[in-house]
């Protein structure tokens, strides 16, 4: 592995911070979604509602407690944290003309800090948080005045933090709105709560089209403020697989992969694909889409690709096999793949397919590849020893590292960096639960928040620590 390489943990805001009123802070679309299960989803509220637990209100109290946090991961030897900026504590309801103070100074704290303990920070603007009030005020990104909004964020964020942030990541995870079926995506993704019966795929695709806009708006301001800027895009990496080589199957899986494709390609390329275009014919979409958004797009390449794996799908074209889901992750219309295991919360684990992926995303575009997030959300028992032998997530991140290794090393896939999701325990994001833990580090909070927050490294913190330190060889 080259010497410069990041091995890295990432975070988001909404679901470590909590402090989810303090220092003028904003609601965001996070603030209104109630805790869930792997059966029961989360709840988008109108508003704050009593009655409910909202689980990121406190998360793990980061927000607060940032310091002995990060202490830990720079005893674990990271060398890169992908946190993400909440917007609702920049500008709390999006529309404000002069940004919160005590927002932009809190980031400036954190980032300093990270740098004082030698960790490289890369930031996602848009991590699942918007203001609340825009989904109010304009139906989220419906309304192409976000492109405004989020660039006025972005602006202020790349001028205020500029010097000390060189890797920026525009939309979490773009992509997981194409997975009409589950209303949370759309919502986190695009602040969009479905009307009955509307088109959901239509208004998915103007509000990607809107995104892909002020990305790359983003991308050319970063790009003229300060050229050692890195501006990335974020896909979750979800392959589909054929279930036989029936060429039916086969064409089914390549169907599934470019319409996951199109969210990388404008970004990675700067243009539409044909394939969603003749979608859009046939349907006869008439999007709101200009020539100067056309100029936007082709101007606004993304720097680099950041991609969140997880698991892969195995899709059949025979209409008489099971579908089995894939968990809450990617899609209802997949069905059971015999040669790979799940998690406890019906993911695939799938190390191979990351080595797939991998070289799918770099052939096919030629850009530095940064793996953002990978993690598995397990159960974790603390034993009479007071400890956490979590050897079931040193065999996942294991076995994923070394399929990254092949794909560098055997197949030539220039990755930059690989972060673990996560370095501490946090809020899981479609369930809403702390018990779906995925940390190196553990944290004594359980699914009503109660607990003492207390921190405790688990057996896996002491196996990246050693990863790190021989750069990817002791595994
Ligand atoms: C990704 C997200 O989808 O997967 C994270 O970027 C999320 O925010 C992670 O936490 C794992 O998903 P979950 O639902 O298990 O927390």
């Amino acid at each position: 592995m080259k010497n410069n390489f990041l091995w890295g943990g990432a975070l988001a805001a909404h679901q470590v911070e909590g402090a989810y009123d303090k220092d003028g802070k904003g609601l965001s679309i996070a603030d209104v979604m109630t805790a869930g299960t792997k059966d029961k989803p989360r709840k988008i509220t109108d508003g704050i509602k009593a009655n409910y637990f909202y689980p990121n209100h406190q998360a793990i109290n980061f927000y607060d407690h940032y310091k002995e946090d990060i202490d830990r991961f720079s005893e674990l030897g990271l060398k890169s944290l992908r946190v993400s900026i909440a917007w609702t504590r920049i500008f709390p309801t999006g529309e404000e003309s002069e940004p919160n103070q005590r927002g932009i100074n809190y980031y400036h704290d954190l980032f300093k800090y990270m740098r004082k303990n030698n960790i490289e920070p890369m930031v996602t603007l848009s991590h699942f948080e918007m203001p609340y009030s825009l989904v109010k005020k304009y139906g989220g990104w419906r309304n192409r005045k976000m492109i405004g909004f989020f660039f006025k964020f972005s602006k202020t964020c790349l001028d205020e933090f500029g010097d000390e942030v060189k890797y920026w990541l525009t939309f979490n995870e773009i992509n997981n709105q194409s997975l009409t079926e589950n209303p949370l995506f759309a919502f986190t993704n695009s602040g969009i709560i479905f009307n009955e019966d509307e088109d959901r795929e239509k208004v998915v695709y103007q509000a990607a089209m809107y995104e892909f806009v002020a990305g790359a708006k983003v991308v050319q301001y970063a790009h003229s403020l300060q050229k050692k800027l890195k501006v990335g895009c974020v896909v979750a990496a979800s392959p589909y697989y054929p279930n036989t080589p029936n060429p039916n199957d086969i064409l089914k899986a390549q169907r599934m992969n470019e319409l996951q494709y199109f969210y990388s390609d404008v970004q990675a390329r700067g243009y539409i694909p044909e394939l969603i275009k003749k979608i859009w014919e046939r349907r006869h979409y008439q999007l709101d889409i200009t020539e100067d958004d056309l100029t936007e797009l082709k101007k606004g390449i993304v720097d680099y690709i950041g991609i969140t794996y997880y698991l892969t799908s195995t899709v059949s074209a025979d209409n008489n096999i099971a579908k089995v889901g894939s968990g809450n992750a990617a899609g209802n219309d997949t069905v059971e793949n015999p040669y790979l295991k799940r998690s406890e919360w019906g993911w695939t684990i799938d190390p191979a397919g990351l080595r797939y992926y991998l070289n799918e995303m770099y052939h096919r575009y030629h850009l530095p590849i940064f793996i953002v997030e990978n993690g598995i959300g397990a159960v974790d028992k603390i034993t009479d020893d007071g400890k956490i032998h979590d050897d079931y997530r040193i065999a996942y991140l294991r076995d994923h590292i070394l399929e990254m290794e092949k794909a560098i090393e055997e197949d030539g896939v220039d990755v930059i960096g690989y972060d673990v999701w996560s370095p501490v325990d946090l809020v899981s994001f479609t369930t809403g639960e702390m018990k779906k833990r995925y940390g190196l580090i553990y944290v004594d909070y359980d699914n009503a928040g109660k607990g003492t927050g207390k921190r405790i490294n688990k057996d896996s913190f002491y196996w990246y620590k050693q990863v790190i330190e021989s750069n990817g060889e002791k595994l």
